[in-house]
């Protein structure tokens, strides 16, 4: 990588949700403030801003990772996913309808954070079981729910996904 200096701003361009997005950067802003700040995708949410309530959680190149723990430099040439992607021509994902029909969120702020880290693990399902569904969970701090409903939404979608079905609408 080039040399970067600080106040210098630099393009950076990647993959947002399945479509080429671009924009200017200093090289110390976080990808977090970045999605929100320059390109308007608000939805996922900043709480702690030091990587351990997992509310800015997004995918990149697949992988769950801290949006507030990324620079947006580090992004170019990537692809990014957030939780405006996960809904396909406004039909909530299956893990989405699964969160409102077990009442998995409330006030909602931790649940992009949620829904992405769960979405990575649900699309592994490398010995995905309840324990592994809990431990994710432990890296997403919920101030509303307690976590036993978002735990039987991903069981739901997961056992769904083994027997190649669909979760209901409600
Ligand atoms: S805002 Fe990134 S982990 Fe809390
Ligand atoms: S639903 Fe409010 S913090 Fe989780």
């Amino acid at each position: 990588m080039p040399r970067l200096n600080a106040g210098q701003r630099h393009t950076v361009q990647f993959e947002l949700n399945g479509k080429s997005v671009s924009g200017e950067t200093e090289p110390r802003l976080l990808l977090s403030d970045f999605l929100r700040g320059v390109l308007g995708s608000t939805g996922s949410h900043v709480g702690c801003e030091h990587g351990v309530c997992g509310a800015c959680t997004v995918r990149v190149d697949g992988c769950a990772v801290r949006s507030c723990l990324m620079l947006a430099i580090q992004i170019n040439g990537g692809k990014v996913e957030t939780v405006e992607g996960l809904a396909a021509n406004d039909t909530l994902s299956p893990l989405q309808r699964a969160f409102r029909r077990h009442h998995a969120l409330q006030c909602g702020f931790c649940t992009p954070g949620i829904l992405m880290s769960l979405s990575e693990l649900l699309d592994a399902d490398t010995d995905v079981n309840e324990k592994s569904v809990r431990e994710l969970l432990s890296g997403h701090l919920c101030r509303c729910t307690g976590y036993g409903n978002i735990v039987r939404a991903a069981l739901e979608v997961l056992a769904e996904n083994r027997a190649g079905g669909t979760v209901p609408d409600d």
